[in-house]
């Protein structure tokens, strides 16, 4: 017999085939048993039929408990009313392990008693389609890349200083070094790719320090950083508006089931698939203080700030041109007021915000370096990224996008931790 996954059942319409996978849930009425089998690609129910199946069979149907795991044979019925369109009648059903109890019940659970059952609560119908959203929007950015002439260039995440300012930094112990830290972003190394290689991507885990408890922040995320060489400020955000729209078209293609287990609103989704427009940091802070914010010129965005901003908002935009104390030193100045930086950060739609940072990156040695003494960094520590500047140097730009916050905008979740199997955020280690 055909050992099957559930996502292709259409295709064996009328056959009898085997499926492998656990009990989501059971019900029974006299001399029938109606049990949904999921096996990780979609669900089904398997309907099990006494006089079928024979006494024997049927009394082993009764012990299963909701995660047990089996094995069923069964033929397949086309019903209407299955959301799959189909049904499968059991022939035959053998018993791998019957499951405690599921710690898991239909109810309602506290958002603690989840975390701490990440492991099984992975297995939900929502928990599910996050996953499958994940896998989607991480191969979609992958396709994107490698049809755009990127290569991925892995950066190390075992560094010797601080990408994104050393307030949020993870320190471990390092050998005669003394310490290393967790990788904030792997952006230095990538502009050290693209001398090499024009373009190019890394996508991995970064870690922070953050202590920030927002809905929208983990201490450890994966980012994809993408650099080019030759690429100034204004086509920068090009291409993260072309990458983000192919990957809102990529999921809406194939997760419409997913998003709608999720209850997202797919027509406003729809609707992020249209021009970005760019508004300058000065015209942001005029529309807050506008909204009723406290905000001055010169501030950072908050969490608030960003829902404000967001929340008559359907397309994501981009904030360009920021003063550069509240930004990286690496970000080039702009020529025409150097109190700005040539960077902009993706805000998506709909109350969330922040999804992408980027900019254009400082070229000049000395305009650099002088930067860097005004942030007080240590020249030395950074003389290999100073000398990119040295070395044939180019106008280049780049920026990092954050997987679990793009995931959680378009699915719609309330807090990224969904977003990634295992959140990693303050009071949050384990499992
Ligand atoms: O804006 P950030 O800090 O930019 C950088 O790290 C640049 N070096 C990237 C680059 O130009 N190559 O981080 C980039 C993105 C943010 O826009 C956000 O989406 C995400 O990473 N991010 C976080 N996601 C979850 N939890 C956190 N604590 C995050 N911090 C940043
Ligand atoms: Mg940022």
């Amino acid at each position: 017999m055909r050992k099957i996954y559930l996502k292709e059942i259409e295709k064996y319409d009328g056959k009898e085939v085997l499926v492998e996978g656990w009990i989501r849930n059971k019900r029974s009425s006299g001399k029938i048993q109606f049990l949904i089998l999921r096996d990780g690609t979609d669900e089904i129910q398997a309907v099990a039929f006494l006089p079928n199946i024979g006494e024997e069979k049927f009394k082993l149907c009764e012990q299963l408990t909701m995660e047990s795991s089996v094995k069923i044979s069964g033929t397949v019925r086309p019903d209407k009313r299955a959301p799959s369109g189909y049904e499968l009648d059991i022939t035959d059903i053998e018993i791998l392990q019957i499951a405690d109890e599921f710690p898991i019940q239909k109810k309602e659970h506290g958002v603690t008693f989840l975390l701490d059952n990440r492991h099984l609560w992975l297995r939900s119908r929502r928990q599910n389609s996050l996953l499958k959203i994940r896998h989607t929007v991480y191969y979609a950015i992958c396709e994107y890349l490698n049809q755009n002439g990127f290569y991925r260039f892995d950066s190390p995440i075992l560094t010797p200083n601080a990408c994104e300012g050393t307030t949020t930094l993870f320190e471990v112990p390092y050998f005669d070094e003394g310490s290393a830290f967790l990788s904030q972003s792997g952006q230095l190394y990538l502009e050290t790719g693209i001398m090499s290689l024009g373009k190019v991507y890394d996508f991995g885990p970064t870690f922070r320090a953050e202590k920030s408890k927002t809905r929208k922040h983990l201490t450890e995320f994966w980012m994809m950083d993408a650099e080019m060489a030759f690429v100034e400020h204004k086509k920068n955000m090009k291409i993260q508006e072309d990458l983000i729209r192919f990957v809102i078209r990529y999921v809406l293609e194939k997760n419409m089931n997913e998003l709608e287990i999720l209850e997202r609103d797919i027509a406003q989704l729809k609707k992020a698939d249209a021009p970005f427009k760019i508004i300058t940091y000065k015209e942001m802070i005029e529309i807050l203080q506008a909204k009723g914010s406290k905000i001055k010129y010169g501030d950072d965005m908050g969490a608030q700030e960003e829902e404000m901003l967001t929340d008559d908002s359907d397309v994501p935009f981009f904030v360009e041109k920021w003063p550069k104390e509240i930004k990286a030193f690496y970000m080039k100045l702009d020529r025409e007021n150097p109190d700005l930086s040539l960077c902009a950060d993706l805000i998506a739609p709909e109350k969330f915000g922040e999804i992408i940072g980027g900019s254009e990156r400082e070229d000049d040695y000395d305009v650099l370096k002088s930067r860097m003494a005004e942030e007080n960094m240590t020249i030395k520590e950074y003389q290999w990224y100073l000398d990119l500047r040295k070395y044939g140097s180019v106008p280049h730009s780049g920026f990092g996008v954050g997987l679990e916050r793009l995931i959680g905008w378009m699915s719609g979740v309330k807090h990224i931790r969904e977003a990634i199997p295992f959140p990693r955020m303050i009071n949050r280690l384990t499992p």
